[in-house]
């Protein structure tokens, strides 16, 4: 299930929207390694799904930062939906040290199709008229 970018996931400020498509763009690594004819091993696999897990939990923080600044009301909220996908990460994580590293690698896309795709369509939309695109995220 690979993710596709759309303009209409935009948020109105560059370096979001790049982690967005980066998060994109490590997803659809991992349906490749997954979906390689001479069969992905475990070891090609763990590291993928290390580094979406990591880029996800940087850019929920860097998201944060960037509403904060913007003084944007519903922060708090936001934050409670990122904790609870963080939540479903760490499950996966502890599925990965079982060594269940083809069945995280197979969910892993479609959850992020699911869950990713609908955060960034609506919920991350909904900070886009506080952000400017000049604005710095640091
Ligand atoms: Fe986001
Ligand atoms: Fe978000």
């Amino acid at each position: 299930m690979y993710l596709v970018w759309h303009d209409s996931y935009s948020v109105g400020y560059g370096p979001i929207d790049a982690q967005h498509q980066n998060l994109f763009a490590i997803s659809n690594r991992l349906v490749d390694a997954t979906e390689k004819t001479d069969g992905a091993n475990d070891d090609d696999l763990r590291p993928i799904i290390a580094e979406l897990l990591a880029y996800t939990r940087t850019h929920f923080v860097d998201e944060e930062q960037l509403m904060a600044k913007a003084g944007y009301p519903d922060l708090a909220q936001h934050h409670a939906v990122h904790v609870v996908f963080e939540n479903q990460m760490r499950a996966l994580e502890a599925q990965v040290n079982k060594g269940e590293v083809r069945a995280v690698a197979s969910v892993l896309p479609q959850l992020l199709n699911d869950w990713l795709l609908d955060h960034i369509a609506t919920t991350d939309q909904r900070y886009r008229s506080h952000v400017h695109p000049g604005m710095d995220s640091a």
